[in-house]
């Protein structure tokens, strides 16, 4: 498309140019009984032949997350965890939140040292970094609430996968050869880089040892992760290494269901997920915020448009770092954060033609961040049941720790917690009071799977990776279909723009704003940062299900590799 033809404003033009679906997308599909939206083919297709088989969308769910621990190992796993959103075609919707959580030994100064300075990298590498992971538990308890099949059936997918091995692809074995994560710690060596010798594109990947624990897992039941074989390889790599995880630990570790959070935007019903996330509340408070302004009259990344939302978005992460936790252990103001009368006071200190400076609204200090790994999928299935699953080791591959003798690598979830008040994490994020360590409590989040209603029926479902950035990745996609009238493939294609409140900078992608709109957004007294092409905004994975068809669209992000498939 060229833009000179065009007799548009420049960023309107350029929004189109890259939402536009004039490259083949790989990742959009569209089936009249179902669609599974994930970030790797082979675990999509583990997905749709499920659904397929007469499996629902659960049964589907927990087959792609053990299908996504064999083929996608930055942020697939079974050494992690996250929050599974389920919306029933009945009308029920539930969490299930198998977020990790501390070991009982873990203390609120755990990464610091005697003068009271952070460790470098001690939340985030090794053993010491990883919490009691959740996944399969979680996985476990979505099935037995919602799922129609047999554990060992949703298992098999995932153990053959491992067993038999999938062809690398170009990027898989990029992806594996510059990891300095993995190179670090002996068993992923071996593991993932072959010894130093690489798994080359074209050869065949296979994981003899996570194929037995999945075998394990199927024969056993989900309790054997917890307290069986595989329990114990755990801990034996933990003793070994001065990690803090214990047998009780392992054995102690519940999964939790919990109501979702609910909200409004124009005509749509949001459902998503409550704290321990931070997801939901900062997206059901910036949508209030926004929804007192006529954004569709305002155009998509227009200046005013994208000002508006920064000023949502840093009004919103100020009160994540405040008030936010794990609400087992502090009290949190869900209400009052995501009523309407609250956005509407927050609206009233918005100034349309200056950004108000966020030291302001809080304080901190600016810093790089990074964009790692997480994963998130979308599924549908023909009676219209939806799941939305985010789940993730936190940075990619996790704390490095394959453990040895299980194939499988640990999380580094302690890093979301407040390691040192006024300390950075891993994305750049100030962490409050109420998110210190403690003994069995669960690090806050930014994992935001969503369900999105019309007319009190399934409309779309979404949700990313990118650590802070998920938020405003969910609530662009949300904004450009709701307002801009984008399809599901245009508005996760669409460039986005992130804002976190501190650093007190818009971070927009590669070319993803026109030369006028940065010059607009300066003059009104915001800082524009241009990232490097190579940590991308996200890789949301959505669907759509269209209201009068029926007709169900996927969509994989074009910043990842990931695939929709429908049928
Ligand atoms: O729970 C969180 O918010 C982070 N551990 C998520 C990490 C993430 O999204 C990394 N992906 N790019």
């Amino acid at each position: 498309m060229s833009f000179a033809t065009l007799i548009v404003p420049c960023w309107l033009a350029f929004s189109f140019a890259w939402s536009w679906p004039d490259q083949p997308a790989k990742g959009s599909a569209e089936g009249l009984h179902g669609v599974v939206a994930s970030a790797e083919g082979h675990a999509s297709t583990v997905g749709i032949d499920i659904l397929k088989r007469g499996g629902n969308s659960v049964d589907a769910a927990v087959a792609v997350a053990l299908a996504l621990a064999v083929t996608f190992p930055t942020a697939g796993n079974l050494g992690g965890g996250g929050f599974m959103l389920v919306r029933m075609a009945d009308g029920r919707s539930e969490t299930i939140d198998y977020r990790e959580v501390a070991p009982a030994a873990a203390t609120r100064n755990m990464y610091l040292d005697a003068k009271g300075d952070l460790v470098p990298d001690g939340s985030l590498l090794g053993h010491k970094a990883a919490a009691v992971p959740g996944t399969v538990a979680g996985l476990a308890l979505a099935l037995e609430r919602f799922g129609t099949m047999k554990w060992a059936e949703v298992v098999e997918p995932a153990r053959k996968l491992a067993d038999e091995g999938f062809v690398v692809s170009h990027e898989f074995a990029k992806d594996l050869r510059e990891s300095e994560v993995l190179a670090q710690f002996p068993e992923s060596r071996r593991t993932f880089l072959n010894d130093g010798r690489f798994h080359e594109e074209g050869s065949r990947f296979r994981q003899p040892e996570l194929a037995a624990t999945l075998q394990r897992l199927a024969d056993d039941g989900p309790r054997e992760f917890y307290e069986g074989r595989t329990a114990r390889l755990i801990v034996q790599d933990m003793e070994a290494n001065g990690g803090l995880i214990t047998l009780e630990d392992l054995k102690n570790y519940k999964p939790v269901t919990r109501d979702p959070l609910r909200g409004t935007y124009r005509e749509y019903t949001i459902i998503t997920m409550p704290p321990p996330s931070s997801g939901g509340i900062a997206l059901v408070e910036m949508l209030n915020i926004l929804e007192g302004y006529d954004l569709a009259k305002l155009g998509h990344n227009s200046p005013e448009a994208c000002h508006l939302l920064i000023e949502a978005m840093r009004r919103a992460f100020a009160d994540r770092a405040e008030f936010l936790g794990d609400p087992d252990f502090v009290e949190i103001p869900t209400q009052g954060l995501t009523s309407k009368a609250y956005a509407k006071r927050l609206a009233e200190t918005i100034d349309r033609s200056r950004a108000t400076p966020s030291n302001r609204i809080g304080h901190g200090n600016p810093a790089a961040y990074e964009s790692p790994q997480t994963t998130h999928f979308s599924i549908v299935d023909t009676a219209g049941n939806a799941v939305a699953n985010t789940y993730t080791l936190n940075t990619e591959y996790g704390c490095g720790v394959t453990v040895r003798g299980a194939g499988f690598l640990l999380n580094n979830e302690m890093d979301d917690f407040t390691t040192k008040p006024g300390a950075l994490n891993a994305y750049g994020l100030i962490q409050g009071e109420r998110n210190a360590v403690a003994p069995r409590k669960r690090p806050l989040s930014s994992m935001t799977p969503t369900v999105v209603l019309k007319d009190r029926k399934l409309f779309l479902v979404v949700g990313s990776p990118g650590g802070p950035m998920i938020i405003n990745t969910v609530l662009q996609v949300i904004i450009n279909v709701a307002d801009h009238g984008m399809n599901i493939q245009q508005a996760i294609g669409a460039p986005r723009i992130h804002h976190q409140w501190q650093p007190d900078t818009i971070r927009y992608e590669p070319r993803g704003l026109a030369a006028d709109v940065l010059d607009a957004l300066r003059l009104k007294g915001h800082r524009l940062v241009e990232p490097s092409k190579a940590k991308p905004f996200g890789d949301a994975q959505g669907l759509i299900v269209d209201p009068t068809s029926g007709l169900r669209f996927g969509a994989s992000d074009r910043r990842g590799r990931g695939q929709a498939i429908g049928y």
